[in-house]
């Protein structure tokens, strides 16, 4: 039986009820999230986006009511009238707790099968399985809460943006595929057999060419597409808050960014955030925390003790030294009380981000290690100085190449901080990134790569040992931290046209292949260039962070899975030969069937 609502107006939502409308006849429309018959009385919890109330149909309900009321499943959908009265056996649970809506008229407005899963707070259903009904799975509080919380940030960031003077413009998502940066998503033209679109990684060249344009502060709330692989706080396909101004300096832009960010916490969780954020240069980064995404929660600290142990007969350090390595160390608070195997388990997190091994210590007056045997008396307590440990404490060491060294011990710092309990919920710790180098060698390609994009300003200082030292130059770009995710980055941009060139030749391109893929920036920027910088923040991300969420997925209402397929609509799919016919493509190799059964791991 599927009734209309012809006749029927809704006058309130659900959880918005209370106390003060006891006496009121109102009309509700929702889903049931539960349904018992105690013999005589039918209660009736009656679900829409704003929360729950209790239905309560009585022995005195008519006989219709009744009969209806007796056939109601979980997730019927149903209009009601009923009058609010307060309830005998208040619950304190529920926001609405203390009054019910007794039923006059009641209409089954859909009816539902059994849900592959119960609908409730917490998620205990499987993960493939909540993606694969995702409707169903939204219809559960929490996720609810995410996404309006999302909603609360987009109209935050519209809002901030708006009073500061920036307008929103749109840019393409049909644009053109440019190297550098992750692999594109292609769309195939029709018009144009054998010819590709690609879907924007970022607005990034867009948004420039609207400085150029005049448009002074621009803003876009922007989805951003990026073939790459999936990770808790990575989809293919995700949104920026997008922003560029003209005649601007690193400072202009990370305060706009500073306002912004603490407008949202504020807007969203309620909660001040100290300003100014506090700065801390890439180089201190990685020498401090072994990361340019520092996690400020908790104190653990790398150190470098190269010169300890350069001194110390153990091979491990020596050849590392030897090869123009580093050896350096963290000291975990209270570490000394952790068995073998927890020890054991810190030195897998090393070997995850490829250092050869962890060496520990507990310099105690009974001391303990890996390499005891290597170290006299005095190493032991050049070592703990040079810590600045306790006897309580426990020193992990990795000898390698500077980047193995900072990834091995910057993950451990995290994993100890982890096991030790010192990351509280609901503790904020921003910063900024600064002086990020400008490239970054690739050994898989046997050049070297620009760290942010092509367009990033070098620094001034370094301007002149572009080509004499490419490896230390460092650039105008800035990188937004928050609890050890990166939530945004950008950089002051190359408004030079010579300089742009200069960068592209350091980055392999010739004068013809920068004009080939770069061509109509490059044009572009002989008609006046205002300096210019931006960033973008991750929207999944800052909200991802601020509900405490553990992946991004629980912040995106149709997220994609590992492979970069969604389950619910089961896309990507192979077209019909027709449509590929008119785009002129043809199937060289269609793709196995995957087991879906790890799709969601991370
Ligand atoms: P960048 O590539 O650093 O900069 O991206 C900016 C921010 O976007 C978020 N982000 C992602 N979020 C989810 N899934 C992904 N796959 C993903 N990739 C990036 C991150 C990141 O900090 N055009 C430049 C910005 C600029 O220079 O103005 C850009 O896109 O939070």
């Amino acid at each position: 039986m599927q009734e209309s609502i012809n006749g029927m107006k809704r006058t309130s939502m659900c959880a918005e009820l209370g106390e003060a409308n006891v006496g009121e006849q109102v009309t509700l429309m929702g889903w049931c999230h539960k349904c018992r018959d105690m013999g005589g009385l039918i209660f009736i919890t009656l679900r829409d986006r704003t929360g729950e109330i209790q239905l309560v149909v009585t022995p005195e309900s008519s006989e219709e009511v009744k009969t209806k009321a007796a056939s109601v499943r979980s997730e019927y959908v149903l209009a009601i009238r009923g009058d609010v009265q307060l309830r005998s056996a208040p619950n304190d649970k529920m926001k609405t707790g203390k009054i019910e809506v007794a039923v006059t008229e009641l209409r089954i407005v859909s009816e539902s099968e059994t849900p592959p899963f119960y609908i409730e707070e917490d998620d205990t259903a499987n993960e493939q399985l909540r993606l694969k009904y995702r409707y169903l799975d939204l219809r559960r509080p929490n996720m609810q809460r995410n996404l309006m919380l999302r909603h609360k940030i987009a109209k935050a960031s519209r809002d901030y943006f708006d009073e500061a003077g920036f307008i929103e413009i749109e840019t393409p998502m049909l644009g053109l595929s440019t190297p550098e940066g992750a692999r594109d998503y292609l769309v195939p033209s029709r018009v144009k057999n054998g010819s590709f679109f690609a879907l924007p990684q970022s607005p990034q060249l867009y948004k420039q060419l609207l400085m150029l344009a005049g448009y002074d502060r621009y803003v876009q709330i922007a989805k951003c597409f990026r073939d790459e692989d999936l990770r808790a706080d990575r989809q293919p396909e995700f949104t920026q808050v997008d922003l560029e101004m003209s005649f601007v300096d690193c400072d202009d832009v990370m305060n706009v960014t500073e306002g912004f960010v603490s407008r949202v916490f504020k807007d969203a969780l309620g909660i001040d955030i100290q300003l100014p954020l506090r700065r801390i240069t890439w180089q201190e980064a990685m020498d401090r925390y072994g990361s340019d995404k520092p996690d400020l929660r908790f104190d653990i600290e790398l150190k470098d003790i190269s010169d300890v142990a350069s001194k110390i007969d153990f091979v491990v350090f020596k050849s590392a030294l030897e090869a123009g390595g580093t050896v350096r160390a963290v000291c975990v608070p209270g570490g000394a009380k952790f068995t073998r195997k927890e020890i054991d388990a810190l030195g897998e997190v090393c070997k995850t981000y490829k250092a050869k091994g962890m060496a520990w210590l507990v310099p105690s007056s009974e001391p303990r290690g890996s390499f005891l045997k290597f170290l006299t008396p005095d190493d032991i307590a050049a070592i703990k100085d040079a810590m600045g440990a306790s006897e309580e404490d426990l020193i992990c060491i990795v000898a390698d190449k500077k980047k193995v060294v900072w990834d091995a011990l910057g993950n451990l710092r995290i994993a100890a901080a982890n096991k030790l309990g010192l990351i509280k919920d609901g503790d904020f710790k921003l910063c900024w990134v600064t002086e990020f180098p400008m490239f970054e060698y690739s050994e898989e390609e046997g050049r070297y790569m620009a760290m942010h994009h092509p367009f990033t300003c070098p620094m001034d200082e370094d301007l002149d040992n572009l080509e004499s030292d490419q490896g230390n130059v460092r650039s105008k770009a800035y990188d937004i931290v928050l609890n050890g995710c990166e939530l945004g980055g950008g950089s002051i941009r190359i408004h030079d046209r010579a300089l742009q060139m200069r960068i592209f030749k350091l980055l392999g391109f010739t004068e013809e292949t920068a004009q080939e893929q770069f061509g109509f920036l490059l044009d572009a920027f002989k008609y006046g260039v205002p300096p210019h910088g931006g960033l973008a923040i991750g929207l999944d991300r800052f909200v991802m962070l601020l509900t405490g969420a553990g992946s991004i997925r629980e912040v995106i209402a149709f997220p994609k899975v590992q492979n970069s397929s969604d389950l619910m609509t089961e896309a990507p799919q192979p077209v019909a030969l027709k449509q590929l016919e008119e785009l002129g493509i043809q199937v060289a190799k269609s793709s196995e069937e995957e087991d879906i059964d790890n799709l969601v791991m991370d």
